[in-house]
C-alpha cells in the first residue's frame, strides 16, 4: 500500500470516529432535562454563547500553534479536547461546568484546522484533491451515521439522552487513539521550512508590485535553509504578510471571501441556536416525537449529494456567482424567517434542512472559487482569516441577540433576526450583480 493511501485511510478513520457523536443532536434536551436541571435561559444566553467567544479567542493561537507544533500533536489534542468535553458534560454540574464544556468544545472545533492542513504537509500535491474529498466524505459519513444512530437509539428507547453521551465519549476516545498512529510531520508552512518555496519565482512575476518584497523573502528563506534551518519571528511574519497580501489583493477573491465570512457567521449562529428553536417549538406545540437526529442525518446526506452534483455542473461562477449567491441568500433568509414564525415542529425541520443544504452548496462554490486564486500553501491562512472574520461578526451578533448581557431574545425571535440578516446579504449581492451587469452591458455598447 502506498504511503499517501495509508495516511488517507487513517485520516478518514479518525474523521469518521470523531464525528460519531450521536448525543449531539439532543444536547439541549439533555441540558434542560433531569440530568442537569438547567433552565432554558441559562442554556441559551449564558452557556451557548461561550462557544462563539472561545472559538474566536482560540482561533488565532491555534492557527500559529498548529504550524509551530507540526500538525500531528494538535490533531491528537483535538481528540483529547473532545474526550474532556464529554467527561465534563457527563459528570459536571451547574452553569460554570457547562460553560467549561462549551470552551472545551470550542477548542476541539478550533483545532480542526490541523486536520485540514495536515493533508497539505503529508500528501503529495497530485493526491491533494483526492485526499481532501475522501476526508470531507469521512466527516460527513460520521455525522450522518451519528444522527441515525442517535435517532434510532432514542426512538426505540434503548438509550436516554444521558446514555447517548457515553457512546459519544467512546467514539471520540477511539478517534484519539487512531490519531496517535498518524505519522509525524517534519516541515510546515511558516515555522519549519525545509526548502524555499518553489513557487516564489512564479509569484514574483505574478505580483509585479510586490516584486521587491518577494525577492527579499526568497533570499532570506534560501539563506535560512542553507545555514540554519530555524525560523525567526521576522521571517514568519513576513511569510504570513506576503501570503496575506497575495491572497486578498484580488477583488474577486475578496468578494467571495467576504461572502464566505458573512454566510459562515449566520450558519454558525443557526447551528448554535437551532436546538433551542426546536425545543421552544416542541414545547409550545406539545410535540412528543423529537426527530433531531434524523434531521441532522438527512440534511448531511442530502448536502453531500448536492455537493457532488455541483462538482459535475459546469458553470462559470465568475459570471453567475453573484446572482446565484443573491438568490440563494434571499431564499435562506426566507427559510430562517419562516422557521422563526411557525408553531409546527416539522416546518422548522424542513426549513432548517433547506437552509443547511443550500449553505453547503454555496460554501463549496465559494471555497473552490477562493481556492482557484490561491497557492495551495495559502489555503490554510485564507480559511483561517475567513473563519476569524465570521467569528468576529458572530460574536457581535451573539452579544446583541443571544447573550444575557444583550437582548437575550427568545429563539423564534432570534431566527427572525437571522432571516433578516440573510435578506440583507442577498440584497447587497443583487445590487452588486446589477451594477456589474450594467457595467458589462455599458462596456458592450461602447464597444459596438
Ligand atoms: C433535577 O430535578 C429533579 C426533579 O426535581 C430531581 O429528581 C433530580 O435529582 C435533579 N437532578 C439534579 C442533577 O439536580
Amino acid at each position: 500500500m502506498e504511503r499517501w493511501f495509508k495516511i488517507c485511510l487513517l485520516l478518514c478513520l479518525f474523521g469518521v470516529l470523531k464525528e460519531l457523536r450521536p448525543s449531539e443532536p439532543f444536547l439541549t434536551e439533555y441540558l434542560v432535562g433531569p440530568w442537569k436541571n438547567l433552565t432554558t435561559d441559562q442554556v441559551y444566553s449564558e452557556i451557548f454563547p461561550v462557544w462563539t467567544y472561545s472559538y474566536l479567542a482560540l482561533l488565532v493561537v491555534v492557527f500559529l500553534v498548529t504550524d509551530f507544533l507540526l500538525y500531528k500533536p494538535v490533531i491528537v489534542f483535538e481528540g483529547i479536547c473532545y474526550i474532556m468535553t464529554w467527561c465534563v458534560l457527563i459528570w459536571g454540574q451547574g452553569v460554570a461546568a457547562m460553560q467549561g464544556v462549551e470552551f472545551l468544545y470550542a477548542a476541539a472545533t478550533a483545532t480542526q484546522i490541523a486536520y485540514n492542513t495536515y493533508i497539505y504537509a503529508q500528501v503529495p500535491l497530485s493526491k491533494f484533491q483526492v485526499v481532501t474529498a475522501y476526508t470531507q466524505a469521512a466527516l460527513l459519513t460520521g455525522r450522518c451515521v451519528a444522527g441515525i444512530l442517535g435517532q434510532v437509539l432514542v426512538a426505540t428507547g434503548l438509550c436516554d439522552y444521558y446514555t447517548l453521551n457515553f457512546i459519544s465519549l467512546a467514539f471520540v476516545s477511539a478517534a484519539t487513539v487512531v490519531a496517535c498512529f498518524l505519522p509525524s510531520v517534519s516541515q510546515s508552512i511558516y515555522f519549519h521550512r525545509g526548502k524555499p518555496r518553489e513557487d516564489d519565482k512564479a509569484q514574483d512575476q505574478l505580483n509585479s508590485q510586490q516584486t521587491h518584497d518577494v525577492k527579499e523573502v526568497h533570499q532570506i528563506t534560501t539563506e535560512d535553509s542553507e545555514s540554519e534551518p530555524e525560523w525567526t519571528l521576522t521571517s514568519v511574519y513576513r511569510l504570513l504578510w506576503i501570503d496575506f497580501k497575495a491572497s486578498f489583493s484580488n477583488a474577486y477573491m475578496l468578494k467571495w471571501s467576504l461572502w464566505w465570512a458573512f454566510a459562515m457567521c449566520g450558519y454558525f449562529q443557526v447551528l448554535n441556536y437551532i436546538q433551542p428553536l426546536w425545543e421552544t417549538v416542541a414545547y409550545t406545540s406539545e410535540a412528543t416525537n423529537i426527530y433531531n437526529g434524523a434531521v441532522e442525518a438527512l440534511h448531511t446526506f442530502l448536502s453531500a449529494l448536492a455537493i457532488v452534483a455541483i462538482g459535475y455542473t459546469p458553470v462559470n461562477w465568475s459570471i453567475y456567482g453573484e446572482p446565484v449567491i443573491a438568490v440563494i441568500s434571499l431564499f435562506e433568509g426566507a427559510m430562517l424567517y419562516i422557521a422563526g414564525t411557525t408553531n409546527e415542529l416539522w416546518v422548522t425541520y424542513v426549513t432548517y434542512m433547506a437552509f443547511c443544504i443550500t449553505y453547503s452548496v454555496l460554501i463549496t462554490i465559494a471555497s473552490s472559487e477562493v481556492a482557484k486564486g490561491l497557492k495551495q500553501e495559502s489555503y490554510g491562512l485564507v480559511f483561517g482569516i475567513n473563519t476569524f472574520l465570521a467569528l468576529f461578526f458572530q460574536t457581535i451578533l451573539t452579544l446583541i441577540v443571544a447573550d444575557s448581557a444583550g437582548l437575550a431574545l427568545a429563539p423564534p425571535d432570534q431566527f427572525k433576526v437571522y432571516g433578516g440578516y440573510y435578506v440583507v446579504l442577498g440584497v447587497v449581492f443583487i445590487s452588486m450583480a446589477a451594477y456589474n451587469a450594467g457595467r458589462r452591458s455599458g462596456r458592450h455598447r461602447a464597444e459596438t
